[in-house]
């Protein structure tokens, strides 16, 4: 389908190697290959280009492309999602896939799995592996990762975000960013901003004080343009401030692009333009996904009717708007191209390979949490004799389909209980479904059907045969669960799960829950399990991952990214109501304002069921000693804080040192404490470590309204050390001044 034009390119090369006149041959041709001035060559194309081919740059050509420049060699522009893996071929012009055979892919954890290894490295490589796979798919736009903040547990799209901490989500959206582009592919960061719920999303305004967003909304965003130097971002479906926000003259004209100096692409979401006037002049570059009249049933080129098509260029040659807004661009978009596919020195990619399985691997195996593990339930070590019962839909049915756009087409997906069986051996591993999703909450509760019924006596049946019996549940990717377009309807587990749980551990206390969800979920069935391992969406290795957690050859050290609150109400976003969440008349104001996540059982003193940054270890850590380098610090210096952990338990593994700071006599209101750094050491049995954090001054600021910039309060903070956000070992005092 996409269009190679080899000879055209070698003349764009060539006319652009004539303008620089001063070297030698020689010495332009390796110029031409890898270190382009890019700029240069922007400005040798631009004038090349006929208005109506600019304008075709700025808009889609089909589903996941926009079209190129044949007769200069300017190579047309594919993406794909995102974020979790390389999706498969879609069609030309239909969302449906075009079933190809050979577009089967490794898939990588989900973004919350990923976020809960707390490991800045491991992003490294799983968007550099993640990269290669896009790479070799031909595509030159990744559209992930996703960093919106987890405000709220119902959000469908959690699964694909980092969390509900900006610095946890900045400090692992960088290195994730940078090895997708290390490809020659463009990471494409979305949703920004303040796609924060599913439910509504097209229409949905958001109302957030200026503080919440920029301490909290933005941040993720500005690390990926600031310390990522990421080439493109997508635009949001929802309103802000009555503007939509794909085209906001506040967030992309004014923060993105003129505060944070962009100089990549904006890139709508699929149909989340709306008017040709505000796309142009309010800093969007490409339009993606516009519904068209003719969309897909006539031959006529709908395409051309986007608002960023003619529409766009009838406004220019009237006047209405200035070729210069379109060269702008026409820039970025060339840019673009010359930082992938018209990268020449680019690698090739691959997909598929053991590295890749591997990765996939590690991430799931450092990202799952365990939660509670009473007796020592986990590990379970594999013994003749020994019976496990496997309970549970999700012990079987794939997580890599559905969910929306993030939905993947791997080349094998190992189930969780295909994972126990390949590496339990010796002992006998029987599974039962227990319960069918098939059904409404409704049914299941007012009208159990005799299928229902069955399941459950099976289940129970198999439990009573049972040594171990591990329940495989949660969540999973229909629409209403973890999927993307609209939100969940409850917070309990659904498919009656709670009483099946209650019935079986009657049946059999032995029991071991491995919950697999993207978001937070009630737990009224906590006192019937003894072990209960967070297990995400995993991807590809996911059954291998959950056997190597519970069978002990991976130590656990994953630690919870956002807030388990006991009950809804808990959480920050649903305590004020209908008007925080989800809005009323499409208008929802964000009353909790900074106090999102932790922040706000903190400061509210409400006891989550499992903390931010709490996960439990089959060792155990001392965090002892803390110090800071200096008790005073001027505004531009850097905290060294310093501790020790030792690992005082049996086993080898690896803890999360976490170091929160807070401000008790603040002029203005502050969360109790706000992570600002963290380190993941890994220890043997016995061993000792001196571990450094260090946090720039700069980064306790907060963001004044009245004075619309960052301000840093003098006088005293306090800094907490722990390995969790409501497991603190000590604190200290330090100032500045
Ligand atoms: C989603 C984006 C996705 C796009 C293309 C939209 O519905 O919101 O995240 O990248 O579709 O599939």
């Amino acid at each position: 389908m996409r269009k190679i034009w080899k000879y055209s390119l070698v003349l764009v090369s060539a006319c652009l190697l004539n303008s620089c006149a001063s070297k030698t041959e020689k010495e332009m041709a390796s110029t031409s290959k890898i270190s382009v001035n890019i700029d240069a060559r922007i400005d040798s194309i631009l004038p090349l280009l006929t208005l109506e081919e600019k304008v075709d740059l700025c808009h889609a050509q089909s589903k996941f492309s926009t079209k190129g420049v044949e007769r200069l060699g300017i190579p047309e522009i594919w993406m794909s999602d995102g974020p979790h893996g390389v999706r498969a071929e879609i069609s030309w012009d239909s969302w449906d896939y075009a079933g190809w055979t050979n577009d089967s892919i490794t898939a990588f954890p989900a973004l919350t799995c990923l976020a809960a290894t707390f490991n800045p490295e491991l992003a490294g490589e799983y968007g550099f592996n993640l990269g290669e796979e896009a790479r070799y798919r031909e595509k030159d736009v990744l559209l992930g990762p996703g960093v919106n903040m987890y405000r709220t547990p119902f959000n469908g799209r959690n699964f694909e975000y980092m969390g509900e901490d900006p610095f946890l989500a900045s400090t692992m959206v960088v290195p994730y960013i940078k090895g997708v582009q290390e490809n020659g592919v463009a990471a494409c960061v979305k949703h920004f901003a303040l796609n924060n719920q599913e439910h509504w999303r097209d229409l949905v305004n958001v109302e957030v004080s200026d503080r919440a967003l920029h301490e909290i909304y933005l941040p993720a965003f500005k690390a990926a343009v600031q310390d990522a130097d990421v080439w493109a971002i997508m635009g949001a479906y929802n309103k802000f401030r009555g503007q939509y926000t794909t085209h906001h003259e506040l967030l992309t004209n004014k923060i993105l692009k003129g505060d944070w100096k962009f100089d990549g692409v904006v890139i709508s979401d699929w149909s989340s333009t709306h008017s040709t006037l505000e796309a142009a002049n309010n800093g969007l570059d490409i339009e993606m996904g516009t519904g068209t009249d003719g969309l897909g049933t006539t031959t006529a080129n709908h395409y051309q009717h986007y608002y960023l098509a003619n529409p766009f260029l009838e406004k220019i040659k009237s006047g209405a708007i200035s070729e210069a807004v379109l060269n702008d661009k026409v820039r970025r978009v060339l840019r673009l191209r010359l930082r992938t596919n018209m990268n020449e020195g680019r690698p090739l990619g691959r997909a598929n390979n053991v590295e890749h399985h591997e990765v996939a691997r590690k991430v799931a195996t450092e990202g799952i949490v365990l939660l509670k593990n009473e007796a020592n339930f986990f590990p379970i070590e594999d013994q003749s004799g020994l019976t496990i019962t496997v309970i549970g839909e999700n012990a079987t049915r794939s997580m890599t389909a559905g969910g929306g756009s993030s939905e993947l087409k791997p080349k094998f997906e190992i189930s969780p209980l295909e994972g126990i069986k390949a590496r339990y051996k010796k002992a006998k591993v029987l599974h039962t479904m227990g319960y069918e999703t098939g059904a409404s909450e409704y049914d299941i509760v007012h009208a159990p059907t005799l299928n229902q019924d069955s399941l459950k006596a099976e289940a129970i049946k198999l439990a009573k045969a049972a040594d171990v019996v591990l329940f495989v549940g949660g969540l999973n990717k229909s629409h209403l669960q973890d999927c993307e377009g609209d939100d969940r309807q409850q917070f309990g587990l659904p498919f009656g799960q709670e009483t099946l749980i209650d019935d079986i551990s009657k049946a059999n206390e032995n029991l071991g829950f491995i919950l697999l969800t993207g978001n937070a979920v009630a737990m009224p069935w906590l006192d019937k399990v003894k072990g209960l391992v967070e297990s995400w969406y995993l991807g590809s290795m996911a059954g291998h991952a959950i056997a190597d957690v519970i069978s002990g050859d991976v130590n656990p050290s994953g630690k919870l990214p956002f807030s388990f609150p006991k009950q809804l109400k808990d959480n920050g976003a649903h305590s004020f109501g209908e008007t925080s969440y989800p809005g009323v008349d499409m208008t929802q104001h964000y009353k909790e304002d900074i106090l999102v996540g932790y922040r706000w059982h903190d400061t509210k003193n409400i006891a989550p069921q499992y903390a931010f940054g709490y996960g439990l270890s089959y060792t155990s850590f001392e965090l002892k000693n803390m110090t800071s380098d200096k008790e005073n610090y001027s505004k531009d210096a850097n905290i060294k804080i310093n501790c020790t952990v030792s690992n005082t338990g049996d086993l080898a593994g690896a803890e999360v040192v976490q170091v929160y700071v807070g401000k008790k006599d603040s002029k203005v209101d502050r969360a109790l404490k706000e992570l600002k750094g963290f380190a993941k050491v890994s220890l043997n049995k016995g061993e000792r470590k001196s571990i450094d954090v260090e946090i720039p001054v700069s980064k306790l600021a907060f963001y004044n309204a009245d004075t619309a910039n960052w301000e840093i309060e003098t006088g005293d903070y306090e800094v907490y050390v722990g390995n969790a956000s409501n497991n603190i070992s000590e604190t200290l005092k330090i100032t500045i001044n």
